[in-house]
């Protein structure tokens, strides 16, 4: 008897768990990361309110201390560009802030408010634009495509939120 009721209230965590993790239909998800530069510079809050602001939702967030092994596997698709060791290290350097972000067309939006990858290039009123201070510490990281974030965000949180591949 003790056995099905376990089994019955597993069962019904499992379901709650599955649903916790849907997306709202015509939603899509994607990965941002504060990054340690915008972290050091007091500017998490207003990155986070620039989101909000846009439509987007914040699902999940946490601040995490990337181990340098941490870095070069979430940057792995540089690891022969001539910046990625310096990439490593500048990851790796204080926390970052990991948020997982979502609404309409999430992935694009996220990157039209981050702008160009080096801040001299970003359009006025971008976060880097406004936040970055080169083109390496650009302060925010966003996924490039939904293949993408939808490993960007397991590598920071499992999908019911309890389990982190992180710490
Ligand atoms: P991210 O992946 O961080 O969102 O940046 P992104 O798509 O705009 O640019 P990506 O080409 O993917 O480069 C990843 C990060 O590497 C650093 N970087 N440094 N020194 C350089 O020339 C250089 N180029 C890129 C930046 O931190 C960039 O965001
Ligand atoms: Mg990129």
């Amino acid at each position: 008897m003790m056995n099905k009721i376990c089994c019955f209230l597993l069962a019904c965590l499992s379901i709650v768990g599955v649903h916790a993790a849907d997306v709202p239909a015509g939603s899509e998800r994607t990965l941002s990361i504060i990054k340690p530069d915008a972290v050091a510079t007091n500017h998490v809050g207003a990155i986070i309110s620039r989101f909000e602001k846009s439509g987007l939702r914040v699902v999940n967030l946490r601040m995490v201390n990337l181990t340098k092994d941490q870095a070069a596997a979430f940057y792995a698709v540089h690891k022969e560009r001539p910046f990625y060791n310096s990439l490593v290290d500048f990851m790796s350097s204080g926390p970052v802030v990991a948020i997982t972000l979502e609404g309409p067309n999430a992935v694009a939006k996220n990157r039209e408010l981050m702008g160009a990858t080096d801040p001299k290039k970003a359009a006025p009123g971008t976060l880097r634009a406004d936040f970055a201070e080169s083109v390496e510490r650009n302060a925010v990281h966003g996924s490039d495509s939904n293949e993408a974030a939808v490993t960007e965000i397991a590598f920071f949180f499992d999908k019911n939120n309890r389990k982190i591949s992180c710490d």
